[in-house]
């Protein structure tokens, strides 16, 4: 296959860790596409990605994950009220990013939560961005199904849509308050270069680059940001921030981190592994913070890492992570020991017989493989990687048909979630 090279060319579109995703979603993507254009030869299929825009977006589109819902991580979303309560300015608006903003639920609960805190239209900005043209062309239609409602709060459906047909769609309110982009966050013509947002929702994206590139987005995000102003991550990133010039806001579940009024070193100081505790940085815009932030970048000031706690991942994310990173790296025993025991720890999950299934996979025990695979199934039908390598591992078991109801699963959910 061409696989590699497929990889190299999203790593250097998109950031894209081909390991993060699953190397089966690649491939799927990539057959998909191939299918579509008519090439039933990889190679040819290669050279039209690799001199053609659109095709290149077109892949990027396949590939990406667009999981997303309306205040998913609700604590992020008072995380980002009190703080804009507490900046608030007369006559300047607040300015919001959402990066990447995938269909706009984020950025549309991003409105909502503001309106519900008694904000006026005038009082804020939201911008969406996103990689995928198409989940851009999804957040502007804003017909949203039931995949975009999750959990038991969805009381904010009957203040801020209207029923119509295919779902719902957010009042004409917040949807003017949203304005979308298609970008990348790597190109800094999409996005304004320095101190334009108070407020920066990256989630649930910096886990899909490689450690060079987390680190470059995150000295992206701190460049966009104003000193003091609030980044929130998703929860499996939440130990990057801290590494990279921010402390936490100390607000369990959001997730949220504040920049710091001065860089930090290039590369995070040797010292203990986890990210040592601060204090939290001087929040004003007023000129003269300003003014210290545009001073030639130097290291933290020595006071300011020393007190608050700093917002860790969970201890089953942090496990996860190291089977992942077992697995990544070959130590396929390990991988599988530790699967095990956080199977017996934390009890049933699908990403940890996925991971265990991974393991087995790719020390040729397919049968074993496939049954983990299976029980993920089980827990989350949906669960996208493991749909990718469950297909992958029938198909070499010579189960075509088997493998074809999974890929047409995998295809349905596709379609159902840039739908919505
Ligand atoms: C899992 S969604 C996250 C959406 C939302 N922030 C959330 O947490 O619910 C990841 C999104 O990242 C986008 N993406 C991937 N690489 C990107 C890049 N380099 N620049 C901008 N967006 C990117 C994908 O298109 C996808 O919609």
């Amino acid at each position: 296959m061409i696989l590699d090279e497929v990889g190299r060319l999203l790593r250097e579109e998109i950031g894209l860790h081909v390991a993060s995703v699953g190397g089966a979603v690649v491939q799927y993507a990539v057959k998909t596409r191939m299918a579509a254009c008519g090439f039933p030869e990889p190679l040819d299929y290669l050279q039209r990605l690799s001199s053609s825009r659109q095709e290149m977006q077109e892949l990027i589109n396949a590939v990406v994950i667009p999981e997303t819902w309306f205040f998913r991580d609700r604590e992020a979303f008072v995380a980002m009220v009190r703080h804009a309560r507490a900046h608030r300015r007369p006559g300047a608006p607040l300015r919001m990013l959402s990066l990447p903003c995938s269909t706009g639920e984020e950025p549309y609960s991003l409105a909502m939560a503001m309106f519900d805190a008694g904000f006026a239209a005038s009082d804020f900005t939201i911008d969406g961005v996103d990689i995928s043209t198409r989940n851009i062309a999804a957040a502007t239609r804003a017909v949203y199904g039931r995949n975009s409602f999750r959990g038991a709060d969805i009381a904010f459906r009957s203040r801020h849509f209207e029923a119509v047909e295919g779902g719902h769609r957010p009042s004409a309110a917040v949807l003017d308050q949203v304005t979308f982009k298609a970008g990348n966050l790597f190109d800094p013509a999409v996005t304004p270069p320095v101190e334009a947002y108070d407020v920066i929702f990256c989630r649930n994206l910096l886990i899909y680059f490689d450690r060079e590139l987390q680190q470059r987005s995150i000295g992206r995000l701190r460049q966009m940001l104003v000193p003091g102003g609030l980044l929130l991550v998703g929860p499996a990133e939440s130990s990057l921030p801290t590494l990279h010039g921010f402390v936490s806001a100390r607000t369990p579940l959001a997730f949220a981190f504040y920049k710091q009024d001065a860089a930090p070193p290039a590369e995070p100081r040797p010292g203990p592994s986890r990210p040592r505790r601060a204090s939290p940085p001087a929040v004003a815009r007023a000129g003269g913070v300003r003014a210290a932030a545009s001073r030639p970048e130097a290291g933290p000031k020595p006071a300011a890492r020393s007190a608050a706690p700093v917002e860790a991942p969970g201890a089953a994310e942090l496990s996860l992570t190291a089977i992942q990173r077992a697995a990544d790296a070959g130590r396929l025993d390990e991988a599988k020991r530790e699967a095990l025991a956080h199977l017996a720890a934390f009890g049933p999950s699908a990403d940890a017989y996925y991971l265990l299934g991974l393991a087995h996979d790719a020390s040729q025990a397919i049968s074993e493989a496939i049954e983990n695979y299976r029980k993920a199934l089980y827990l989350s039908p949906d669960h996208r990687e493991t749909l990718a390598h469950l297909a992958l591992a029938l198909e070499r078991r010579g189960d075509g048909a088997g493998a074809k109801v999974l890929s047409d699963r995998l295809g349905r959910i596709a379609d159902r979630s840039r739908s919505q």
